[in-house]
């Protein structure tokens, strides 16, 4: 498929721009930043200026588009990611703003000029945990997409707003919108570099639920998404099958969750589901922290 992705310079974004070319992909990245990747052309574009994202919508992916004198080809999918990816970083108003017009501007450039699939990026904080003041607990577990998104944080607010943007722009349209509640994102080199800490005290994880996923990983559950046709307008979880630390699933109740109404998991399935990606898409994670971790930290 030709795919405008948005974000493609980003933590997440690269792998997943890498594992969309593996697939056969051609990508072109929208982004402020310029992707370093030999088969991936970058358009330095602000997705909050409504006039760059309708000129891009309609770009070539590279030179050698030029060569066969047919015009601009059209975009099969867009998949945007571009965001301020968390609070702290700007002001709270201008988090806010760059997510929810930034979304809007590229949804709405997309449809106008019609793509028929678009994948965006949403978030674990919308169900309000990641980022409360003080403790907040699940409704229940494991969380699904069924449970209630109440954030307390602009960023968090802000994917909320962009699911409701999306499905509005899914009802008039008719086009796929998919949107992806991702948990926190793992690269490759951040197994050794992070998971020790994650073993030795389980406490740093608690605000994911304990879940992850791994940049790959993500990568494939785009991939299906551009595979999976028809479905209208859905939001998926997207998270490894395990938990990010070594306590099993009984454990992590007892020490956090007592009060917390839980219906039977597996020893150490996620808290975060991710089985409705997995029935509906054929999603299946590949990268597992164990096959990274080295021995002595498991201990
Ligand atoms: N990293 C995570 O753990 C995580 C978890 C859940 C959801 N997400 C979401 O996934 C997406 C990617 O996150 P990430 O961690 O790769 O963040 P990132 O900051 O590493 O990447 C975001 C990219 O968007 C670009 N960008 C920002 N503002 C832009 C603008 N106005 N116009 C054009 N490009 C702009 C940045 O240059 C950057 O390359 C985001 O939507 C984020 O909210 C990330």
């Amino acid at each position: 498929m030709r795919i405008l992705f948005t974000g493609g310079s980003g933590k997440a974004g690269r792998h997943a721009v890498e594992y969309l070319v593996k697939q056969g992909h051609r990508v072109l990245n929208v982004d402020q930043v310029v992707l370093d990747h030999p088969d991936v052309n970058t358009r330095l574009a602000d997705i909050t200026d409504a006039g760059q994202m309708f000129d891009v919508m309609g770009s070539y992916a590279n030179y050698d588009e030029l060569e066969p004198g047919t015009g601009v080809p059209s975009f099969d999918a867009v998949v945007h990611f571009a965001a301020i990816p968390r609070l702290l970083m700007t002001s709270d108003n201008e988090c806010y703003r760059v997510n929810t017009l930034g979304t809007y501007n590229v949804i709405d450039a997309a449809i106008k000029f019609g793509v028929k699939k678009i994948i965006f990026a949403s978030s674990e904080t919308t169900y309000g945990i990641c980022f409360a003041d003080g403790e907040r607990k699940p409704e229940y577990l494991p969380i699904d997409e069924d449970h209630p998104v109440v954030p307390e944080d602009s960023y968090a607010m802000s994917k909320v707003a962009n699911e409701v943007t999306a499905r509005s722009f899914q009802r008039r349209s008719g086009v796929d919108i998919y949107g992806l509640r991702i948990n926190n994102v793992i690269e490759p080199h951040e197994y050794e570099k992070n998971f020790p800490a994650y073993l030795a005290n389980p406490d740093v994880r608690r605000r994911n639920i304990f879940a992850y996923i791994d940049a790959r990983d993500l990568g494939q559950m785009v991939d299906r998404c551009l595979a999976t046709d028809g479905l209208g307008f859905e939001i998926f979880n997207v998270s490894n099958d395990e938990h990010s630390v070594g306590e099993t699933t009984d454990e992590l109740i007892n020490r956090y969750y007592q009060d917390v109404p839980v219906s039977p998991m597996g020893p150490t399935e996620t808290f975060y589901s991710n089985k409705k990606a997995k029935t509906l898409l054929g999603y299946a994670p590949q990268h597992n922290w164990r096959m990274y971790v080295d021995d002595k930290a498991k201990q």
